[in-house]
């Protein structure tokens, strides 16, 4: 049995769809366990590019199984503009639906904006997909679960009175919705007459494979700074992104679980509000961001950049559990004469190696950086450095210091955009 999560380790976009991409190939399953159309991935298929932000990255083989776990958040008229894309390609993915996924409603997003500008200075910087509101409702107990929505009577029940206390809500922001509810009803009637085939027992198909011994891939989404519990609160998303967000989020034991995977970028990106201590303002965040193309895939707002932060990775290893790292962008860190780690923060006069204990500590704390040779930009040569001893010896150098100081092994290094621009030392699902 093998269950393999993988997981972004810093502050989210650290190009964790390549890695999935690349294990994806030997998994049976692939299962999204949290998030919703907050995500962004780019998928490369048969030279066509294809664009995710909902459906798992595996739905481009069809032999596969992809599932949509309860732990997300479905946004239909999405799912169903990414699946008619498929389509028109020719490619009908094999897709099942978690009954207990919840469903993200217009008045959602509507709640979503109308409560970020009310937060002012505590406002996260949301992508506006309505993730927050939607999470909201299940806690509270009367949100959509994707059940009531593939099921018409229940929908015309649950629907208009989840719509009227909604809009209850978005009047004391002094907002109106931008879509009446008798339109939300009928457009979510005639979505839920589409999408009612895709809903099955996940979890049960999730076991029921594990048991046949599968390949299982708990792909994840946002990451472990964004996580709920374990992220940066308030400038995080609401589910729990985090490793242990792949067995609530899908069903399955914490057993199941054999690989966590933390991708790693190079160096730090962070789009929307919070603080990064090693966030960096000059030309070489300049640099980076244009080499790098760092703008938001989903809302395309610039993107913050900084050092590679090991405090937030030792964290991020400790809440994650993880085994193995797969690295990106080596190669957009190349050609800097000096490239540093935040190895340490000073806080209240002292280093700390560790997060300190509140967020009102983390947020005063100040990085202190060492200090590495930067490696050459190997241009087209990126693509035949196949071996992790044929990267640039500073390069090695850079990575061997943060897995040592992980303790955890490299699996897997990214050097440019498209598959074979990866090095891969560990096939996760080999036993
Ligand atoms: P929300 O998930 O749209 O509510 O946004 C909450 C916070 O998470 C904001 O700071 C977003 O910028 C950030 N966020 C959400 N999804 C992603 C992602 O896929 N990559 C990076 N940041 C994200």
């Amino acid at each position: 049995m093998a269950g393999v999560v993988i997981v972004g380790a810093q502050w989210g976009d650290e190009g964790k769809g390549k890695v999935v991409d690349h294990y994806a190939k030997e998994a049976d399953v692939i299962v999204r366990y949290c998030g919703g159309a907050n995500a962004g991935h780019t998928v490369v298929h048969a030279g066509k590019k294809y664009k995710f932000n909902l459906l798992p990255s595996g739905v481009l083989y069809p032999q596969k199984t992809n599932i949509l776990g309860n732990g997300t958040v479905i946004e239909p008229e999405k799912l169903l503009a990414e699946l008619a894309e498929l389509e028109e390609a020719g490619i009908s993915p094999t897709l099942f639906i978690s009954p207990k996924a919840h469903v993200v409603l217009p008045i959602h997003k509507d709640l979503d904006a109308a409560e970020e500008e009310h937060k002012g200075a505590r406002a996260a910087g949301t992508t506006k997909r309505g993730i927050g509101p939607a999470y909201s409702d299940k806690a509270a107990r009367f949100g959509l679960r994707f059940e009531d929505f593939c099921d018409p009577v229940a929908l015309r029940e649950k629907l208009p009175k989840l719509l009227a206390l909604k809009e209850k809500v978005l009047a004391v922001y002094g907002k109106k919705p931008t879509q009446a509810a008798s339109e939300t009803l009928q457009q979510y009637l005639s979505y839920s007459q589409e999408c009612a085939k895709y809903l099955a027992d996940a979890s049960l198909l999730l076991n029921e494979a594990l048991s046949k011994k599968k390949n299982v891939l708990f792909e994840g989404a946002q990451a472990t700074m964004l996580d709920i519990d374990h992220g940066f609160y308030p400038y995080c998303t609401s589910s729990n992104t985090s490793a242990g967000g792949a067995c609530t989020g899908s069903g399955v034991g914490p057993c199941a679980i054999s690989e966590v995977v933390g991708v790693v970028k190079a160096y730090t990106s962070r789009v929307g509000e919070g603080p990064v201590p090693s966030e960096i303002f000059d030309s070489t965040a300049e640099k980076i961001r244009e080499r790098g193309g760092e703008f938001g895939t989903v809302t395309r707002r610039p993107r913050r950049i900084g050092w590679l932060d090991l405090v937030t990775l030792r964290y991020s290893k400790m809440v994650n559990g993880l085994t193995g790292i797969a690295f990106t962008r080596v190669d957009t860190l190349s050609s800097i004469e000096a490239v540093k780690i935040c190895v340490a923060y000073e806080f209240e006069g002292k280093k700390i190696e560790h997060m300190p204990l509140t967020s009102a500590q983390f947020s005063i704390c100040k990085p202190i950086y060492r200090e590495f040779s930067g490696w050459e930009d190997l241009g087209e040569g990126w693509a035949s450095c196949n071996s992790f001893a044929k990267l640039p010896k500073n390069a090695r150098a850079y990575l061997e210091f943060i897995s040592k100081e992980l303790s955890t092994p490299i699996y897997f290094v990214g050097i440019g955009p498209s598959r074979e621009h990866a090095i891969v030392l560990k096939d996760v699902f080999k036993k």
